[in-house]
């Protein structure tokens, strides 16, 4: 029997084994054979034909049929009452005999209810239960590929782990702990079959606090929902360790003495940052949270940085200082509803008929409603994933070049956007700030300094981020330097091992 650490990430997914000597990194993406992470999202989605609508949808409609059958029934009866003759008499109420009868055979009127609701029904009127419970699952690239060929076919949950400190209602808990069992149990299959051995235990990396606004109650609501996701998915064994502590396990190796490090992983939702006490000698020890001096965390990862590149740079080519009839502008909400992909009711919201009607009664107010068709068209088509997802990649080019051009030709043709490093770096002042706020308080509650820092996570290869936390807030403390995406997972597989 085998123990990984499995990284289950906002952005990425990695699944680690160490062997007490080396680190094994499981393959989990077949369509990109030198990675050895996999996007967390997930596509749902149908080959063929929609499942059956919801039995009570079907009984609802049904409902509706009798009381139009009920109605013809009793219009039938008015005509039998005044009946001139006896032949008529009959046609009227051979007609009743047979309204009733119809009325009355549930299983014809149940095959005319599923046609007629099948006929109008598309994925997105489909509840998320009842997607997890009937949809296929595609992970990885395939699934991100599939959702950008045929995205009527399904549902793309772009970053799972941003839910599970919501607000979710009971329908909603079940679904993303069967979605999640999913991806946890092709991830111990993948492990299986490459390390040749039965995996029944893992040691899940967690956050500090977890994307979400309602504190504990929602920490131990995403810790519960992997949990039984974890046991859903064949593990007997599950742990949770947090993230920058699991990385600091990694950078422990590495060390010939004690010494205190500040760890900071800045990852694609959340930031994370500990101060603790490694020491070289203490590497077998498997409890060790009284070393930890402090930990903090906030929901600040890196999409938020591509959200407000969106807002900042993106958003302005598509309407949004455009001001209206009456001098007042269009309204910014339009743009923070447009890039919710982490808030399924106001995106949800944001995809109504309702909402476009407004966006299509502002552009008749406006003077350049070219502009704001680009919205529109994000949101007729449900882009905002796709959107989201190009304002990453230019984040990501930012990060080595001076300037590029995105290029947005799915909502208008020759539709790019020249964005610069000044751009970026100007969307991401406020949450740098915000950042260095949680390293200062990681700081302050530490009863000791730190000796070292480690940045770490996939924000940590953006060249302002480093130069904000190293040059400008922390210019004494030495860096050790590590890798930006495997810490955490190898020192989440190290914590296994010692299970
Ligand atoms: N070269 C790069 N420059 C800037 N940012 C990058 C670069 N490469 C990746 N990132 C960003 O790093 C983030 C992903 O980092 P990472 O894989 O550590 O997150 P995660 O572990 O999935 O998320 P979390 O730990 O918050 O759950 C994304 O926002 C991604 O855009
Ligand atoms: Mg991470």
């Amino acid at each position: 029997m085998a123990a990984i650490g499995i990284d289950y990430g906002t952005s990425n997914s990695e699944v680690v084994y160490f062997d007490g000597q080396q680190h094994h990194f499981i393959k989990l993406d077949p369509s990109i054979d030198a990675s050895n992470k996999i996007r967390s999202s997930v596509f749902v989605y149908y080959k063929d034909e929609l499942p059956l609508p919801h039995a009570s949808a079907i009984e609802a409609k049904v409902s509706q049929i009798q009381r139009a059958i009920s109605a013809q029934i009793d219009k039938a009866k008015e005509s039998y009452y005044d009946a001139q003759d006896p032949r008529e008499e009959r046609v009227f109420g051979d007609k009743i005999d047979d309204l009733r009868a119809e009325f009355h055979n549930r299983p014809a009127l149940q095959r005319r209810a599923i046609q007629m609701l099948l006929k109008y029904m598309t994925v997105q009127d489909l509840s998320l239960h009842q997607l997890v419970e009937t949809g296929e699952f595609a992970f990885g690239e395939d699934g991100f590929k599939r959702y950008l060929k045929t995205p009527e076919k399904g549902r793309l949950i772009y970053s799972p782990k941003n839910f599970l400190g919501a607000n979710l209602v009971a329908g909603q808990q079940s679904a993303f702990i069967g979605m999640i069992a999913k991806q946890l149990e092709f991830f111990r299959l993948s492990a299986e079959k490459q390390l040749q051995k039965k995996v029944d235990t893992a040691v899940i990396g967690r956050p500090v606090k977890f994307h979400g606004t309602r504190g504990e109650e929602g920490n131990s609501q995403a810790i519960d929902i992997m949990r039984k996701a974890a046991e859903k998915a064949g593990f007997t064994t599950v742990e949770f360790l947090e993230e920058p502590i699991a990385a600091a396990y990694k950078i422990e190796r590495k060390l010939s003495k004690p010494t205190n490090v500040l760890v900071v992983d800045i990852g694609g939702g959340t930031t994370d940052v500990c101060c603790i006490k490694l020491s070289p000698e203490k590497l077998t020890n498997l409890n060790r949270q009284q070393d930890a001096l402090s930990v903090t965390g906030a929901r600040l990862g890196g999409m938020e940085c591509d959200k407000n590149l969106i807002i900042k740079s993106i958003a302005p080519t598509m309407g949004q200082d455009l001001r209206m009839q009456g001098g007042l502008p269009v309204p910014p909400t339009y743009f923070s509803d447009m890039c919710a992909v982490d808030d399924i009711p106001k995106l949800n919201h944001f995809f109504s008929d309702d909402y476009g009607l407004e966006i299509a009664q502002t552009m008749s107010i406006v003077k350049e409603p070219k502009l704001l068709n680009r919205l529109l068209i994000v949101q007729e088509e449900k882009l905002s994933a796709r959107l989201v997802n190009s304002s990453r990649l230019a984040k990501e080019l930012l990060s080595s070049k001076n300037e590029i051009t995105l290029p947005l030709h799915y909502i208008e043709p020759d539709y790019d956007v020249d964005l610069t490093i000044d751009d970026l770096n100007r969307s991401m002042l406020p949450w740098l700030s915000r950042v260095k706020r949680l390293v200062s308080e990681c700081l302050e509650k530490s009863s000791e300094p730190p000796e070292l820092l480690f940045i770490t996570g996939g924000m940590s290869l953006s060249p302002i981020v480093r130069q904000q936390l190293q040059e400008v807030m922390l210019p004494d403390l030495p860096v050790i330097e590590g890798d930006a995406f495997n810490s955490v997972c190898e020192g989440l597989a190290i914590q296994a091992a010692k299970l």
